[in-house]
């Protein structure tokens, strides 16, 4: 049987599956759609589709399904007409339901095909891969880059429900369990010093390692806690936006180095050591605490500075296009101890600037 954890919105409540069962529970779940009369479909991408054939066609071998290219790059407007597009030619209608099955690129755009499509359909997550699992599934937040900036457009969705099934993780390529690895790390670091440590005791966590689950559910149980109380990130200190930590950093190095080189996690592994730094140049954690952080992102094979030089004037300006920039003035999430993060306004620009050149930027 599978086990729930629910996402409390009122009407827009939904629960996430987790444990044995969560695969048989999905089956069922299509299978009342199509008796109700709904018309399904998928989108995943061609690396799930290749890695995990066999999940997917016991969904059901009609079930329509869109592989689109895998990678960040593929988060564009470009596939969200081509997702549209599809479900217009599959016939769906606003009774249609869309199962979204892939990492944080399928989830982010096929959700926000979902919300876009006849103005909006409903739509199922289904996370193959650990950064979606603990992140980006979970929450609502859907949309697709611009070459201005990451996820510059985009609406809140929320999926009808979320399925972890962990058994998925076991194709997943090293780097990519790594980079989902920096969101769980992220998580510890703003809401759960317990976990940080426990994470720190444990040995490289793989994805057959026995703790996985629970630390996953964990992440979820944080970030649903989070999302139940600021589902917009509307709140004006803390909310929501706390789950950014070492984000506004990260966003700039994929937005510079076009989404291709760094994949997310690993931008926000480098974010989380300069959200680190920041904090401690502001006097709110100390070094052997910013040294923890650093040897804790290394420990799973996560970059902690830039893998090459970019440039310190580019990373700054695509910092001050990032969404939470409000009148011109750059939000940033800091640590004021390990385990909480407080939101931060008006930091003078060389106090962060600076920072970059440390982390492997250049002035050029
Ligand atoms: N990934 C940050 C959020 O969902 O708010």
């Amino acid at each position: 049987m599978s086990e729930l954890l629910k996402v409390e919105l009122g009407k827009r409540s939904y629960p996430i599956h987790f444990g044995d069962g969560v695969a048989d529970k999905l089956r069922r779940d299509i299978a009342s759609l199509r008796a109700a009369g709904r018309m399904v479909a998928a989108i995943t991408d061609q690396n799930i589709k290749k890695r995990q054939s066999d999940f997917l066609s016991s969904l059901g071998t009609d079930l329509p399904l869109l592989a689109l290219p895998a990678g960040e790059k593929t988060k564009s407007f470009t596939h969200l007409e081509e997702i549209c597009e599809f479900l217009a030619l599959k016939g769906l209608d606003r009774s249609g339901c869309l199962f979204a099955i892939g990492g944080g690129v399928v989830g982010d755009l096929a959700g926000f095909a979902a919300a876009s499509y006849l103005r909006g359909i409903d739509f199922h997550q289904i996370p193959t891969t650990l950064l979606a699992m603990v992140d980006s599934s979970v929450g609502g937040k859907t949309g697709v880059n611009l070459s201005a900036g990451k996820n510059l457009a985009g609406a809140f969705h929320q999926p009808k429900a979320v399925y972890i099934d962990t058994s998925l993780l076991e194709t997943l390529p090293p780097r990519e369990f790594a980079a989902g690895m920096a969101e769980v790390i992220k998580t510890a670091l703003l809401a759960d010093r317990s976990l940080f440590e426990h994470l720190q005791s444990e040995d490289k966590l793989d994805p057959g390692s026995p703790q996985l689950p629970g630390i996953i559910r964990r992440c979820c149980e944080i970030k649903a806690g989070i999302v139940a109380e600021d589902e917009e990130e509307r709140a004006a200190q803390g909310g929501r936006a706390l789950l950014n930590l070492g984000h506004t950093f990260a966003h700039a190095i994929e937005t510079v180095t076009g989404y291709g080189s760094y994949l997310h996690g690993e931008a926000v592994a480098v974010g989380l050591v300069l959200a680190a730094r920041l904090s401690q140049k502001l006097g709110q954690i100390n070094e052997s605490e910013v040294a923890a952080i650093r040897k804790a992102l290394v420990a799973c094979d996560l970059p902690v500075r830039l893998t090459s030089p970019l440039s310190v004037s580019a990373l700054c300006q695509a910092m001050k296009r990032d969404k939470k920039v409000r009148g011109g003035d750059v939000r940033f999430v800091l640590l004021s101890s390990i385990g909480k993060a407080e939101t931060a306004n008006r930091i003078p620009e060389e106090s962060w600037r600076e920072l970059w050149v440390e982390a492997g930027a250049e002035n050029s």
